[in-house]
């Protein structure tokens, strides 16, 4: 089956508000209106910018839609520093990235935190982008498939196939994240059909076939063309690439 491929700009902590805006503004003005037909498109910048960067892509009727970066599963209270769902809806969030490696390592996510966090967007009718991904050591070691796939099975515990389905996956293997060094096709497509492997013994072949996995780490405007051409990779999760119009730009043509 074909599916839609879906490009996603993670600013991570990048861009004030007026940079967000300026950026916004250059991709709005060089994003061309019949892509989306052929591709859906998603800036995450950090929670500040949302908001404006929602206003210039709504003035310019662009079809490009906005989500989060991270996200708490509690609806509210004495969460000090903490998001809600009902937040992110309000800026006018379509997605929200779970899960990132980043999140993971740095700030110590877990497994059962990425699962209740999608659990939270898929009620709040916010698609979630589950990150998954191994270490360098994980790869070295020869079980990294696994690894990826017990984090997939993790992430959509208790998940019915009918919510599962509104959900994306971004595999992101975490040496490969902002190194430059991208997976070569074939080692992204290897676990991409890994991942839908497991979405198939999870909710059947036919749900599988229609949830969207992306690839992510050091994906550019030189190497998108290839890693988009793989059957089981469906978009890409950008971060660097995706802090300058024209690169970003260039990804998205890749995937129309
Ligand atoms: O969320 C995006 C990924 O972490 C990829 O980042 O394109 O800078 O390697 P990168």
């Amino acid at each position: 089956m074909t599916r839609k491929p879906l490009i996603a700009g993670n600013w991570k902590m990048n861009n004030t508000i007026s940079e967000g805006v300026v950026l916004t503004q250059e991709i709005s003005n060089r994003f061309e209106k019949e892509w989306a037909e052929d591709v859906d498109v998603c800036i995450c910048p950090p929670f500040t910018d949302i908001k404006p960067a929602k206003t210039v892509l709504d003035t310019d009727r662009c079809k490009v839609a906005v989500g989060g970066q991270n996200v708490y599963f509690q609806p509210k209270g004495a969460y000090t520093g903490e998001i809600s769902v009902a937040m992110l809806k309000e800026c006018g969030c379509s997605y929200c990235i779970v899960g990132h490696s980043e999140r993971r390592t740095l700030f110590g996510e877990t497994n059962e935190d990425v699962n209740l966090k999608a659990k939270a967007l898929i009620e709040g009718k916010i698609s979630p982008i589950v990150c998954v991904g191994e270490s360098l050591e994980v790869r070295d070691d020869g079980a990294y498939i696994d690894y990826v796939c017990r984090q997939v099975e993790a992430a959509f515990a208790g998940i019915e196939a009918a919510d599962a389905v509104t959900c994306v996956v971004a595999y992101e293997p975490i040496w490969a994240i902002g190194t430059g060094r991208t997976a070569t096709p074939e080692q992204a497509e290897e676990v991409c059909a890994a991942v839908r492997a497991t979405l198939g013994r999870l909710y059947g072949a036919d749900v599988a076939e229609k949830m969207r996995v992306l690839y992510g780490g050091s994906m550019n405007e030189g190497n998108a063309e290839l890693l988009l051409a793989q059957p089981n990779i469906d978009g890409g999760l950008i971060g660097g690439a995706a802090l300058k119009a024209a690169s970003f730009i260039a990804i998205i043509e890749a995937a129309v």
